[in-house]
């Protein structure tokens, strides 16, 4: 039986003991465990059934903790670290043999950063040791950024839950590889792609998944094609069409707020007045889980702008989308349909 605990002594003692306790992040919650304690660690992919092949990110305190987990620090990964941290942006640097094979999906490299959230600065300094945290949702659905969210979705199989409130950035950080010549985005995130590119001078590519490769077999990996899925199917669009909702469906809108709708929704979703991105960003997994309860047939997502933390709601939504016109979760589009909609 999982509780709310908002002791951080308590909570640090649990980890060191090779418990799993949830805890705030300025992005998304974090279910955390030990990154040396492989039985801790296993219990995280246990509880959130997870793949083993999908490495998990470790948390550490500080830049000054870094040698806790890696082996070497290649200059392009200290730059980024000590321009963004605390912050969201996750390096993959070459590991060191302190840290469970099971956190690396046994690769060379680890996923590290420092949160920027002062609950999760307070609780890794207690525990003192890297923490591994995947966001703590179960495998492939929407990420929790409030404890509400965590205790829905994961409450009967974990140690504890610290209250931190609602995640302010709210998706999660960008993953940044650093193991090769080049750095490469394999995630966007919370840090800006253009904030990285200015820091480097040099413009980054995002990793685009192998649409031939099966999960497990993708070159960087957590690059599901399904993740962050609502059971609801959703409908990814670049605009809205003449004709809409779908005729006959209980239809949602998840939408940035400026641009036009017409009225007929069973439910819209306007994650912000002006279309401020940081905005939707924060309300983003809510306004998703919002429209995934209230019992829709079919959530209709617009496409964001292409830049800032667009790119990285816009990953998330393709995800969110991946399957559902082929009709998987069970609304079977036709083709003309579909068409209507302009799917992106
Ligand atoms: O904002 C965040 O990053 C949140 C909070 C809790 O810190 N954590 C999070 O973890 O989103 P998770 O497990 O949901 O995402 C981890 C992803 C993997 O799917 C993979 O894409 C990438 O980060 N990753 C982690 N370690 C890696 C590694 N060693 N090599 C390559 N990619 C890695
Ligand atoms: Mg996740």
């Amino acid at each position: 039986m999982s509780v709310f605990l908002n002791n951080l002594e308590q909570a640090s003692a649990l980890l060191k003991a090779g418990r799993l306790v949830a805890f705030p992040t300025e992005t998304v919650y974090g279910l955390g465990a030990d990154a040396g304690n492989s039985v801790a660690v296993a219990g995280i992919f246990k509880a959130k059934q997870r793949p083993s092949f999908d490495p998990l990110i470790v948390h550490i305190a500080s830049f000054d903790q870094i040698r806790l987990v890696c082996s070497d620090l290649p200059d392009v990964a200290r730059k980024l670290a000590l321009a963004f941290w605390p912050g969201p942006l996750t390096l993959v640097i070459p590991r060191n043999d302190q840290i469970s094979d099971l956190v690396t999906s046994g690769l060379p490299g680890v996923g590290v950063r420092v949160p920027s959230h002062p609950v999760a600065l307070e609780l890794l300094q207690l525990v003192g040791r890297p923490i591994a945290a995947p966001s703590a949702n179960p495998f492939g659905r929407i990420s929790p950024t409030t404890a509400q969210h965590v205790l829905q979705g994961l409450g009967e199989s974990i140690d504890a839950i610290i209250d931190g409130g609602p995640c302010q950035v709210g998706v999660e950080s960008t993953v940044v590889s650093c193991m090769g010549p080049i750095p490469v985005i394999l995630r966007p995130g919370g840090c800006p792609k253009e904030a990285i590119e200015d820091v480097l001078g040099f413009s980054l590519e995002i990793a685009q998944p192998d649409p031939k490769a099966d999960d497990a077999a993708q070159a960087s990996p957590g690059m599901l094609s399904r993740h962050y899925a609502p059971r609801t199917p959703l409908i990814l669009v670049d605009r809205l069409a003449v004709a809409y909702p779908l005729p006959g469906r209980k239809c949602g809108l998840l939408t940035e707020g400026t641009r036009h709708w017409s009225n007929g929704f069973d439910r819209i979703e306007q994650l912000s007045d002006t279309g401020d991105l940081r905005t939707c960003a924060a309300r983003f997994f809510a306004g998703l889980r919002s429209l995934d309860s209230a019992a829709l047939d079919v959530i209709i997502a617009h496409r964001f702008p292409e830049f800032d933390l667009g790119i990285a709601l816009n990953d998330r939504l393709q995800r969110a989308s991946a399957g559902s016109i082929a009709g998987e979760g069970g609304l079977q589009l036709q083709h003309s349909e579909s068409m209507n909609w302009l799917p992106a």
